[in-house]
């Protein structure tokens, strides 16, 4: 049985407080930091890239709290960003399958460079261009929103998908993107995600801990 991992997506968080907002939400529960990397291509949008990756692990050294960077690139050229991705201290490279012509030559090269390999489909992208991969994947990422911006609605049609997957692969992460909080957990946990990214939801709510503590148990019991 795959286990629950929460990752609050810091691009939600206040940008100019970031290195305290990353460990707020560690402090508070968070399994993982998911970090949101758009390049203004592949999604109309910027936000960040490998610099403050670097920062951020400065900020937060592995020795100190063994904190997870999952790194979620929305990038036209996935292939050109692992190294830098890698040495900045990125833990997870989720590409999308939209944006590469050989994704198995681009699931090698995240591994050689020592991170796990996941790939990410569009809403209009079928569970069926992953039946081929999973096997060399380490998660698989459904995205409930159109990718390149946070506080979006929740796209109940996604756990159709979800499910579809988990079916095919039970002991895979797969992980849900967009829209997430506690209206939304119970729809994706019940199809079978068990990796929850939060953006708005935990970085807006009054008490982050409960909500971090309900996703969990909604997923794992
Ligand atoms: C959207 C990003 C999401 C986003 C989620 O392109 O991939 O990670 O930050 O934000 P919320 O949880 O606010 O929908
Ligand atoms: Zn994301």
């Amino acid at each position: 049985m795959v286990k629950a991992i929460i990752a609050p997506s810091i691009l939600a968080s206040d940008f100019s407080k970031l290195g305290c907002e990353c460990r707020r939400m560690y402090d508070l529960g968070a399994d993982w930091l998911h970090v949101d990397v758009m390049d203004g291509n592949f999604v109309p949008n910027i936000s960040l890239g490998p610099p403050i990756i670097t920062s951020l692990r400065k900020a937060i050294p592995r020795t100190e709290k063994k904190l997870f960077f999952d790194c979620h690139m929305m990038v036209a050229n996935p292939e050109q960003w692992v190294p830098e991705i890698a040495k900045a201290g990125g833990d997870q490279y989720t590409f999308h399958y939209e944006s590469t012509k050989d994704a198995k030559a681009l699931i090698q090269l995240i591994k050689e460079h020592g991170m796990r390999a996941a790939c990410a489909v569009k809403p209009g992208t079928p569970a069926s261009v992953l039946f081929e991969l999973g096997e060399q994947l380490d998660m698989i990422l459904v995205m409930t929103v159109e990718p390149g911006f946070g506080g979006q609605k929740f796209m109940p049609d996604m756990m159709a998908k979800v499910d579809e997957l988990r079916r095919r692969f039970p002991q895979l992460d797969i992980q849900v993107d967009g829209g997430l909080g506690r209206e939304t957990v119970p729809a994706a946990a019940d199809a079978g995600a068990n990796v929850i990214v939060a953006g708005t939801s935990c970085f807006t709510a009054p008490e982050p801990v409960e909500l971090i503590d309900y996703m969990r148990d909604t997923v794992n019991n």
